[in-house]
């Protein structure tokens, strides 16, 4: 039997959703079914026997429409294997503190769901344009450079090893 996959994602400036659509083919790739979807575009968890949410942190919070889908969908999470991407670190080169800063941050939103035992959990590197930035945002963050340390191979190679896990 084919098995079902959700990918969930949240984005706001669109690098996530790019990461989503990598993992979404690498599965496909490996012979799952996958549904690529806008975690506040899904309705129900119905016929997935499995789930990717992926989305990026902002100003020390998971993506607020990542934190509604596992509300939402608390009770049907509960029964399906559940893998998690995060999109944070965005210093070239890379920045250890910055790292364990977001890694630190993840944990805490994934605390409001202690009903959650991700099958997987990783945290991948993201990226940043200032240019897109609106104030009052611009104002502050608009001084640091552009970035792009998205690492498609690590992506891959993760969404490879998860269709052992889910
Ligand atoms: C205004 C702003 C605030 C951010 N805050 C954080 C943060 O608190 N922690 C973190 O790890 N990354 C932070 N980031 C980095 C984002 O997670 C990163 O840019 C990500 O790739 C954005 O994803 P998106 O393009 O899918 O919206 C921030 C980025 C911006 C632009």
């Amino acid at each position: 039997m084919t098995k079902n996959v959700l990918v969930g994602y949240a984005t706001r400036y669109g690098s996530t959703r790019e990461v989503a659509e990598v993992v979404a083919a690498t599965l496909r790739e490996h012979g799952l079914a996958v549904d690529l979807k806008l975690a506040q575009e899904v309705r129900s968890m119905e016929g997935y026997h499995a789930v990717v949410l992926g989305a990026p942190l902002f100003m020390f919070h998971w993506h607020k429409d990542a934190l509604k889908f596992l509300s939402r969908h608390h009770k049907a999470l509960m029964n399906l294997p559940v893998a998690v991407f995060v999109l944070g670190p965005v210093h070239d080169p890379h920045d250890e503190k910055e790292w364990q800063d977001s890694s630190a941050q993840i944990k805490k939103e994934l605390e409001k769901f202690p009903w959650l035992t991700p099958a997987a959990l990783e945290m991948f590197g993201g990226k940043y344009d200032p240019s897109k930035l609106r104030f009052p945002l611009s104002t502050f963050a608009g001084a640091e450079p552009a970035s792009d340390i998205r690492d498609w191979d690590a992506i891959r190679a993760w969404a490879g090893e998860l269709v052992g896990k889910l």
